[in-house]
C-alpha cells in the first residue's frame, strides 16, 4: 500500500514510538499520581517529561499549562467550552471543521465569519470590523484539512487585540513552527505530524488565559474538595491519564524534533509540489490549492471530471493500492467555498516517511483514471 492520508493520520510511526508506548505498558504500568512507589514514581517521571518536551515544542512558557487531553477534537471541545458561555461572541477564521464547528453548536456564541482564501493581503482592517465589546474568542484552522490553506497567525494575533486565540492546529502541529503566545489556546492531535498514537492531544495555553474544566473527578490531588483543583494541569486533567500514549507521543515529538520542523515542511512540500505539477497536467483534474506557496501547507484536493470523488479514491485503493480520503473530509463550509459541495474532493496528504516513487505511482494512476473517463 502506498498510504497517502497523513492529513488523516500519520503512518508508518517511528519504531521508537512503538517502543515508548510497550514501554509504558510493559515495564512502568503505574498510574501517574497515584501512588508513591517507584513504578508509580516513574509514571510521573514520564508525564512530567512528556509534558516539558511538549512546552519546548509549542514554545509554551509554562509547562503546567500544557495539558494532555484525548485528541484535537478534545482540545477543541476544553478550549471553546472552557472559555465560553451561550451570549458571547466569537470570529472564526479559517475553514473550520466539524472539531470546531460543532462545539461552537453546542455552546451557543454568536459566530462572525471572517472570510479569507488565501488571496492577496490577510486584510487586519476588515477582520477588526467584526469584532465587539463581548467577542471572546477568535477561533481559527491554522491550516485546512481540505486545501491546505495557512493562515498567518501572526497577523491575526495582532489584529485580535489582546482577544484570546483558539488555534486548531490539527494540521499544522509537527509540520508548522508554532509558539504559544500568552493568550492563545493551541489545540493539537498527538497522532498525525507528531507521529505519536491515537488517543492523545494537547492543550498548550498562555499565561493571560483561564479555562474551566468542563469533565472533572479525581486527580490524586486535593481529594478532600468536591470541586476541581486550583492548579493546572490537574485542574483540566481528571481521571486515569493515557501514559502509553502519552510516552509514544513524547517519542514521536523527540523524532520530530531530530529531524526539524522546518525539514519536515520542506520534505513534504516537495512531495506535495511534484504531484501538483504532474496532476495538472492530466486532462480533467482540477486542484484546489491556494495558489500564494506562502499560504499553503502540503496536503491539496484534486477532482477528477466525471467522476465522483468516493469512486476515484476507491479505484486509486482497488486498482493501484493507494490509500487517499474522499468526500467532505469532515469541513463543509471548505467545500461550500471551494465549490465543491456536495460530494467533495479526493485529497493527496503525503507524510514525511513518504517517498518520490509514491509520487510517480500516484500521479500515473491518477492519469489512469482520468483517462479511463
Ligand atoms: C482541521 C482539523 N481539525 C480538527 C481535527 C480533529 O482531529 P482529531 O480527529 O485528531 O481529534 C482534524 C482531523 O482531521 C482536522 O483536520
Amino acid at each position: 500500500m502506498i498510504y497517502l492520508d497523513d492529513a488523516s493520520t500519520s503512518f508508518p510511526k517511528p519504531p521508537s514510538v512503538h517502543e515508548a508506548m510497550l514501554h509504558a505498558l510493559r515495564d512502568v504500568g503505574a498510574n501517574p499520581g497515584r501512588g508513591g512507589y517507584a513504578s508509580a514514581r516513574e509514571a510521573d517521571r514520564l508525564l512530567y517529561e512528556t509534558r516539558s518536551l511538549a512546552a519546548d515544542f509549542f514554545g509554551a512558557a509554562d509547562s503546567s499549562r500544557v495539558v494532555f487531553t484525548p485528541g484535537c477534537t478534545y482540545s477543541l471541545n476544553m478550549a471553546l467550552k472552557g472559555l465560553l458561555k451561550a451570549g458571547d461572541h466569537v470570529v472564526v477564521c479559517g475553514r473550520q471543521h466539524n472539531a470546531v464547528v460543532r462545539p461552537l453548536a453546542a455552546v451557543g456564541p454568536a459566530v462572525s465569519n471572517f472570510d479569507w482564501d488565501g488571496r492577496g493581503q490577510f486584510d487586519a482592517k476588515a477582520f477588526s470590523r467584526l469584532l465587539r465589546p463581548e467577542t471572546k474568542a477568535v477561533v481559527v484552522n491554522h491550516a485546512s484539512n481540505v486545501d491546505g490553506l495557512l493562515f498567518p497567525l501572526d497577523e491575526l494575533r495582532d489584529a485580535a487585540n489582546g482577544v484570546p486565540l483558539v488555534i486548531d492546529c490539527a494540521q499544522t502541529a509537527g509540520v508548522v513552527e508554532i509558539r504559544t503566545g500568552e493568550r492563545d489556546v493551541v489545540c493539537a492531535p498527538g497522532h498525525k505530524g507528531l507521529w505519536g498514537s491515537a488517543g492523545v492531544g494537547i492543550l498548550a495555553f498562555g499565561k493571560k488565559i483561564e479555562l474551566e474544566p468542563v469533565v472533572v473527578g479525581g486527580t490524586g490531588s486535593f481529594s478532600e474538595d468536591a470541586g476541581a483543583p486550583p492548579a493546572y494541569p490537574d485542574r483540566l486533567e481528571p481521571g486515569t491519564m493515557n501514559l502509553p500514549g502519552i510516552a509514544a507521543l513524547g517519542a514521536g515529538m523527540r523524532e520530530v524534533g531530530a529531524v526539524g520542523v522546518a525539514n519536515v515542511f520542506r520534505k513534504k512540500m516537495a512531495l506535495a509540489l511534484d504531484a501538483c505539477e504532474r496532476l495538472s497536467k492530466i486532462r480533467g483534474v482540477k486542484i484546489y490549492w491556494p495558489a500564494d506557496e506562502a499560504r499553503r501547507v502540503p496536503l491539496f484536493s484534486f477532482t477528477v471530471e466525471g467522476l465522483d470523488p468516493s469512486e476515484a479514491a476507491d479505484l486509486l485503493d482497488r486498482d493501484h493500492g493507494i490509500a487517499c480520503r474522499s468526500g467532505l473530509h469532515c469541513a463543509l463550509r471548505a467545500h461550500v467555498e471551494l465549490g465543491t459541495f456536495p460530494v467533495g474532493t479526493v485529497r493527496f496528504a503525503p507524510g514525511y516517511f513518504n517517498v518520490p516513487g509514491d509520487v510517480d505511482a500516484f500521479a500515473a494512476a491518477v492519469g489512469e483514471i482520468a483517462k479511463k473517463r
